[in-house]
């Protein structure tokens, strides 16, 4: 986790630097801090807290036309200021800020300690600027000292370093994210595009191996080895508008607002004559499939579930593994089986590693994300994006929707290349009600009433949401939103396993948020009502003419359309009631604690 940022050019680097980690602070704000070359040193400022406690410690803004910046996740040490990013070796010479997990750090600690360095961090990061510095001394040149430290490291990286006196950022990749951004005057590096969008958009991505070098008017790339790297030059066309939060208080709200956008983004071109056609996917791009993984983790796990049960209903084996999980749940696999990573960013680590262990044994790889780019979409056979644009808030919102979209609709291109699948009987209607879908969610986000619900029911102890079928995956989802970003107790669960034990939970002080699809939710409706008459308060989460309604006592109403969409117009309106929940209890929407956008540690 944790995000880099660096900077190269003419002029001062501080402000780009401080916004760029504003716009990275998704992936952690633990701690903050930037190194910056005046012509008189490299100079460190660091602290514990979020990248606006940096701001309010910086004496105005330290000058340096180059400098390069971080924001933390913890993984190795709390967080505090020494912990805190940049780290330096012992004579401050070497700056370096890095996101991923360094294994050999203990013994690589040991050795240098022994020739003389000096510690003042818990960090596996700071054995890397003492590495550098240590193959500087031996050698007398900085890009081979970082080519040979980032060759000594065990475990995943991302680094970029400054040196005193050197007019020069040094970077390298190794299983965490990094990306160069190339603008006129100015060079970028940084674990991801948002970072500096609003300097440029033509962008490389970089691979692991890949050493950069940045000059005020030059870069180049080499491999380890110091051969030279030739990368592609790519343009991202998200906004940078997309990337703040306009109108809004939290992203999150605005990423719930702006769904009606993200799902027409998703849908575009991609149902052509009653059928569903996926760029660079054409019809029999599924041939011979027999069996369909897949793997994902939170919010992108239970869009899988979506999806999976789609497929499944298609006639397809089908399997919907936690990726963390994935060695001890996984069934056979061989060069039949499909295995999709269903991941927003790209670069989850528990799914990354569960497709490449699919794809070991012979699988073939799809991944379902938002990040043109990211490791995901790099490292499968094939990429399909949903293309939601930049999603900010920690809490996944637009993304679920347009996932669990995306993944409906590949569920039908794959029942149509494979001859023993059967796509949905209506299936034409069925496309044809997702045409309407951001509309629906437009309806819903104008007469949601959730904010009353959400102040009627916040002080309840325990929320518990339930649904079967497609709407158990809302179910869960609605759950994992609520306890998220309200840090109130909340569960989702299959509405049949009620009575196998939460059951006893359940009293008057525990409202039960039920999910009714149009599709299977008898056991929805059943299970509700045994909840009620043990003094459960019942939310139905549905459409106006649903017998659920008739039985609940309160109501949260979407718009009738085809069973398949009706339980994501549902998610909307959990959504919603989790952030006014969040709203009421004055939480930090955006930024939970303790989590992160970006898991990029196992
Ligand atoms: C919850 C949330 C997380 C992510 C999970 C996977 O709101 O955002 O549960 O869904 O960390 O992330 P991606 O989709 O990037 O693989």
């Amino acid at each position: 986790m944790c995000g880099i940022i660096a900077r190269i050019g003419h002029g001062n680097a501080t402000e780009t630097l401080l916004s760029g980690l504003e716009n990275l602070e998704y992936r952690g704000y633990d701690s903050a801090g930037i190194a910056v070359q005046n012509g008189s040193g490299v100079k460190v400022h660091k602290c514990s807290g979020e990248v606006s406690s940096l701001k309010s410690t910086l004496d105005g803004r330290p000058s340096g036309n180059m400098g390069i910046g971080h924001t933390r996740w913890s993984t190795h040490g709390p967080p505090t200021d020494e912990n805190a990013h940049p780290h330096t070796d012992t004579a401050g010479d070497v700056a370096v800020v890095h996101n991923g997990v360094i294994d050999n750090y203990t013994e690589l600690k040991a050795d240098l300690r022994e020739k003389g360095h000096e510690f003042e961090s818990d960090t596996d990061t700071e054995v890397i600027p003492h590495l550098i510095d240590e193959f500087r001394s031996e050698t007398g040149d900085t890009e081979l000292a970082v080519r040979r430290a980032v060759d000594t490291l065990e475990g995943s990286y991302a680094i970029a370093a400054i040196v005193d006196g050197e007019e020069a950022v040094y970077a390298a990749r190794k299983g965490s994210p990094l990306v160069l951004g190339l603008d006129e005057e100015e060079w970028f590096l940084a674990s991801d595009v948002p970072a500096f969008l609003d300097h440029t958009d033509d962008v490389i991505y970089l691979e692991d191996g890949d050493i950069v070098v940045l000059e005020p008017d030059s870069y180049r790339i080499t491999d380890l080895a110091g051969e030279p790297i030739e990368r592609p030059v790519d343009t991202v066309d998200w906004d940078p508008e997309d990337a703040g939060k306009g109108e809004y208080d939290h992203y999150m709200r605005k990423e719930i607002n702006t769904q009606p956008t993200a799902l027409a983004n998703t849908i575009e071109g991609r149902i052509e004559n009653g059928d569903v056609a996926f760029e660079r996917l054409p019809p029999g791009s599924f041939e011979g499939i027999d069996t369909v993984q897949f793997v994902a983790c939170g919010t992108s796990y239970h869009a899988a579930m979506y999806g999976g049960q789609l497929v499944r209903e298609a006639g397809l084996p089908t399997e919907v593994l936690r990726a963390s999980e994935y060695e001890s749940t996984s069934g056979p696999v061989d060069e039949n089986t499909l295995v999709v990573a269903v991941t927003q960013s790209g670069e989850t680590a528990d799914t990354l590693d569960a497709v490449r262990k699919a794809t070991d044994r012979g699988a073939r790889s799809l991944a379902v994300t938002n990040v043109v780019g990211s490791t995901a979409a790099r490292e499968a056979d094939d990429a399909v994006y949903i293309r939601a644009g930049p999603e900010v808030g920690v809490a996944a919102t637009k993304t679920y929707s347009s996932q669990a979209v995306t993944l409906a609709l590949l569920s039908q291109r794959i029942a149509g290349d494979v001859p023993e699948a059967t796509p949905v009987e209506d299936r034409a209607a069925m496309l044809e009600a997702l045409e309407d879908l951001p509309r629906h969610v437009e309806t819903v986000l104008e007469a949601s009433e959730a904010d009353a619900l959400a102040r009627d029911t916040v002080d309840s102890e325990s929320f518990f949401f339930i649904g079967n079928g497609l709407g158990r995956s809302v179910a869960l989802e609605g759950a994992l939103k609520f306890k998220e970003i309200t840090y109130e107790h909340a569960e989702g669960f299959a509405a049949g396993e009620l009575k196998h034990g939460p059951l006893a939970l359940v009293t008057e002080e525990t409202p039960v948020f039920a999910v009714a699809t149009g599709g299977v939710d008898d056991k929805t409706k059943t299970n509700a009502i045994e909840a009620q008459a043990r003094g459960a308060p019942i939310v139905a989460v549905g459409p106006e003419d649903h017998p659920l309604v008739d039985v609940a006592d309160e109501h949260l109403s979407v718009p009738e359309t085809h069973p398949v969409w009706t339980g994501l117009l549902a998610n909307v309106q959990l959504q919603l009631l989790s952030y006014h929940a969040a709203d009421q209890l004055d939480r930090p929407i955006d930024k939970p604690r303790n989590l992160a956008k970006s898991v990029t540690v196992e």
